[in-house]
C-alpha cells in the first residue's frame, strides 16, 4: 500500500518538463484566448434556453453567476498548482506531488473521462447545430448519418436507434485533430480568430436585442416555484446552476497547456480567471436579454438565441446567420482546446510510465501525435454512437470530481509541503478550496444513480489498466 501512494516531487516534475520538448510559445492574451476558446460553446448555444424554460426562467442569469462562484472557487486552486507546477498533466500532476501516484492516476482517468466526454459531446452539439442549418438550406442529412446509435431512456435502457453513426461528429472531430497534429502555434490561431467571432456574435445579440427586450417577459423576475425542487423559485435557481455548471467546463483544460506557457506563473493566475469572468458576463447578459425577448416559457428549443432573433420580427432578422455560423465556429474552438487539453493529459501519464510509452513522443513541430490520435480516435467512435444527454452527465461528474480532488489537494500540499515556493497562492484557505469541494460534491450528489454507476464503471476500468499495466512500468516505483 506505501508503494501505491508514493509521491513525486516538485523539483523532479519541474525538470523533467523542461526536457519535455513541448515549445513554450503563448502568453497570457493567448491563455485568455484559449480560455473563452474552450469555454463558450453548446452551454450558452444550446443549454440556456432549455435551463430558463425548465428550472429557472429569468432568475437563470443568477444560476449563471452562482455557478461562475463555483467555478472561480475551483480555479484559484487551479491557479495555485498552475503557477507552481506549469506541467501539462494538470490535476494529474498536482495529485502525484500531494497525494500519490494511485489517487494521481484515479484522478487522471477522471480527467480523460471528463475532457473524452466533453469533446465528444460538444461534437454532438456541432452536429445538431449544423444539421439544423443545412437542413434549413434545402440540405437535409438523412438522419440515419446524423443521429447517435444508440440512446437511453429510463424506462426502455439502451436501444438501437436505427442509425449507423452521427457522421457530422465524426467528421469535426477528425477535422480538428488533423489541425492539432499541425501544432500548437496554429491551432492557437485559429482558435483566436474563432473567439473573435463567437465573442463579436454575443455582442451584437446583447447590444441589438437590448432594444427589443420586453420588461413584462422578466417579471416576475423569479418565477414561482412549483411546488416541487428545482422547478422555478429558488431551488430552481440552484438546479439551474448545476445543469449550466457545463456552459463553464473549459477553464481547468487551460492548466494542462500550462508547460507551454512562457510565464506560467503570472500569465497562468490571470489566464484562468479572466476568462472565467468574461464568460460569467457574457453568460449573464445574454440571457437576460434572452429572457427578456421571449417569454422563458417558450425557450426550450435546440437553438434558443437564434428562436429568440426569429420572435423579435423583421427588425432583428439580419442577424439570424451570424448568430448560426458563430455557434457553430463557437462550438467548434471548444473541441479545440479541449482536444488539446486530452492530448496533454495522455502525454503526462505516459511520460510517468503508466501508459505506454508511444503516446509521449512528441514530434519536431512539438506536438505529441500519437496521444493526439488516440483522443481524436476514441473522441470519434463515442461522438458517433452515443446521444448528447448521456455525454453532458459523464463530463460534469467527472469534472465535479478532477475539481474536488484539486480543491483537497491545496489544503493537503499546503500542510504536507508548506515551504514549496507558490508563485500564486489561493486566498483564505482552507476556506476557499473546502467551499469549493463542499459545492462540487453537493452538485455531483444531485446527479442521477445511473451517472454514478457508469462513474463506478468507469473507475474499475481505469484500475484495472493500472493494476496490470501501470503498477508494473511506472518510471517512479522503478526508481
Ligand atoms: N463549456 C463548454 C460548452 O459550453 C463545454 O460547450
Amino acid at each position: 500500500m506505501k508503494n501505491l501512494l508514493v509521491k513525486k516531487d516538485i523539483a523532479s516534475i519541474l525538470k523533467s518538463a523542461e526536457s519535455s520538448g513541448l515549445k513554450r510559445s503563448l502568453n497570457a492574451t493567448h491563455l485568455v484566448m484559449l480560455g473563452v476558446g474552450a469555454i463558450v460553446g453548446t452551454g450558452i448555444f444550446i443549454i440556456t434556453g432549455q435551463a430558463a424554460a425548465m428550472y429557472a426562467g429569468p432568475a437563470l442569469s443568477i444560476s449563471f453567476l452562482i455557478s461562475a462562484l463555483a467555478c472561480v472557487l475551483a480555479g484559484l486552486c487551479y491557479a495555485e498548482f498552475a503557477a507552481m507546477m506549469p506541467v501539462s498533466g494538470s490535476v494529474y500532476s498536482y495529485c502525484y506531488t500531494a497525494l500519490g501516484e494511485l489517487p494521481a492516476w484515479f484522478v487522471g482517468w477522471a480527467l480523460v473521462m471528463e475532457y473524452l466526454f466533453a469533446c465528444s459531446s460538444v461534437a454532438v452539439g456541432w452536429s445538431e447545430y449544423v444539421t439544423n442549418l443545412l437542413d434549413g438550406w434545402g440540405m437535409s442529412i438523412p438522419s440515419h448519418l446524423s443521429l447517435s446509435t444508440l440512446d437511453h431512456t429510463a424506462d426502455r435502457g439502451w436501444y438501437f436507434t436505427g442509425s449507423l453513426i452521427d457522421f457530422p461528429a465524426v467528421f469535426i472531430v477528425a477535422v480538428i485533430t488533423a489541425f492539432l497534429i499541425g501544432g500548437t502555434k496554429q491551432s492557437t490561431w485559429i482558435n483566436n480568430i474563432i473567439v473573435v467571432v463567437k465573442v463579436t456574435v454575443i455582442l451584437l445579440f446583447v447590444g441589438f436585442g437590448l432594444s427589443y427586450v420586453n420588461v413584462d417577459n422578466l417579471t416576475p423576475f423569479i418565477p414561482e416555484n412549483t411546488g416541487k425542487f428545482g422547478s422555478f423559485g429558488w431551488s430552481g435557481i440552484l438546479r439551474g446552476a448545476a445543469v449550466v455548471f457545463y456552459a463553464y467546463l473549459g477553464f481547468d483544460a487551460l492548466s494542462t497547456a500550462a508547460q507551454e506557457v512562457k510565464n506560467p506563473q503570472k500569465d497562468m493566475p490571470r489566464g484562468i480567471l479572466i476568462s472565467l469572468l468574461i464568460c460569467a458576463l457574457l453568460y449573464a447578459s445574454v440571457t437576460l436579454v434572452l429572457t427578456g425577448i421571449v417569454p422563458y416559457t417558450e425557450l426550450n428549443t435546440e437553438a434558443p438565441i437564434a428562436f429568440a432573433i426569429d420572435s423579435a420580427g423583421k427588425g432583428l432578422a439580419w442577424l439570424s446567420p451570424f448568430i448560426k455560423t458563430g455557434a457553430i465556429a463557437g462550438i467548434t474552438s471548444v473541441i479545440l482546446v479541449m482536444s488539446l487539453g486530452q492530448s496533454r493529459i495522455y502525454y503526462a501519464i505516459s511520460r510517468d510510465g503508466l501508459l505506454p510509452k508511444i503516446f509521449s513522443k512528441v514530434n519536431r513541430r512539438g506536438v505529441p501525435v500519437n496521444s493526439t490520435l488516440l483522443g481524436g480516435i476514441v473522441t470519434g467512435i463515442i461522438a458517433g454512437i452515443l446521444p448528447l444527454h448521456v455525454l453532458v452527465e459523464l463530463v460534469s461528474i467527472g469534472t465535479m470530481l478532477a475539481f474536488t480532488i484539486v480543491c483537497i489537494s491545496v489544503v493537503v500540499l499546503r500542510k504536507t509541503q508548506p515551504l514549496i515556493p507558490r508563485p500564486f497562492r489561493t486566498p483564505w484557505v482552507p476556506f476557499v478550496p473546502l467551499l469549493g469541494a463542499t459545492i462540487c460534491i453537493i452538485q455531483m450528489l444531485s446527479l442521477p444513480a445511473t451517472t454514478w454507476t457508469r462513474l463506478a464503471i468507469w473507475t474499475v476500468t481505469g484500475l484495472i489498466i493500472y493494476f496490470t499495466y501501470g503498477i508494473k512500468h511506472s518510471h517512479l516505483r522503478k526508481r
